[in-house]
C-alpha cells in the first residue's frame, strides 16, 4: 500500500463527495455540521474552489490524500499566516476502509515538510480530548501538546474541549 498527498483540483469533486458520503456515519462525532449539499458534487466542487483562491492567496495548501491511486481523504493547511507568525492550522481525516494503516502518519509527515519548504515555522492542530488516533499521529510526527483549549470548536452541534499541539520547524 503506498499513501501520498498532492494538490487537490475542482475535478476531485465527484470522487470527494462519494468519499464523504461513504464516511459520513464514521466522521458524525469528529465533524462540524454539514449540510446536505456538502455531500454532493456540486457541494464539493464550491468548497474545492474555495480552498483554491485561498491556495491561490497563499493562505491554504489543500491536499488529497492518495492510497493506491484512490482519494483516500483530505488534509488541509489554513488560515496561514505570514510576517513573524508564519503559521498554518492543519486539519485531515482519513477513509475508515484504509484506517489504521499509517495512513495519516504519512500524510501528515508529507504536508508538513512542504509547509516548512515554503517557510512557515508552525503548524498547529486542535484534536478532541478523546480522539486517541489523531494525537497518536500528530506525537508520530514530533508535534508537541501545548495546552487543552475549552470550548473551542462547535463539533457535531457541542462546543467541545480541544488539546492543541503544534511543530515548529527548529524544533
Ligand atoms: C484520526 C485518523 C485521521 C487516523 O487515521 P489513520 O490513517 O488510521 O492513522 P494512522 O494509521 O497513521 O495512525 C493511527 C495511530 O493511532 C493509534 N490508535 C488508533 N486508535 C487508537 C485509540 N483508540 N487509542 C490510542 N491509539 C489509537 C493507532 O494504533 C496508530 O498508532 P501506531 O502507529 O503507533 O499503532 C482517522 O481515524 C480519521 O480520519 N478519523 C476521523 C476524522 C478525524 O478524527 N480527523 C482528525 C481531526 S483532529
Amino acid at each position: 500500500m503506498t499513501a501520498t498527498t498532492r494538490l487537490l483540483t475542482v475535478d476531485d469533486a465527484a470522487e470527494m463527495a462519494a468519499a464523504l458520503s461513504e464516511n459520513r456515519e464514521f466522521m458524525r462525532s469528529s465533524d462540524p455540521y454539514r449540510s446536505a449539499g456538502y455531500y454532493t458534487e456540486d457541494g464539493q466542487r464550491q468548497v474545492l474552489a474555495d480552498l483554491l483562491r485561498q491556495h491561490e492567496a497563499g493562505t491554504a495548501l489543500p491536499h488529497a490524500i492518495i492510497v493506491d491511486g484512490r482519494l483516500a481523504g483530505r488534509i488541509t493547511i489554513t488560515n496561514i499566516v505570514r510576517g513573524p507568525f508564519q503559521s498554518g492550522s492543519l486539519g485531515y481525516w482519513v477513509d475508515q476502509s484504509v484506517n489504521g494503516r499509517g495512513v495519516a502518519t504519512t500524510a501528515v509527515d508529507q504536508i508538513v515538510k512542504l509547509a516548512f519548504d515554503e517557510g512557515l515555522h508552525r503548524v498547529e492542530a486542535g484534536t478532541l480530548v478523546d480522539n486517541k488516533a489523531s494525537q497518536r499521529v500528530l506525537e508520530k510526527n514530533g508535534f508537541q501538546r501545548y495546552g487543552l483549549a475549552p470550548r473551542y470548536l462547535r463539533i457535531a452541534g457541542a462546543w467541545r474541549d480541544h488539546v492543541l499541539f503544534q511543530r515548529l520547524a527548529d524544533d
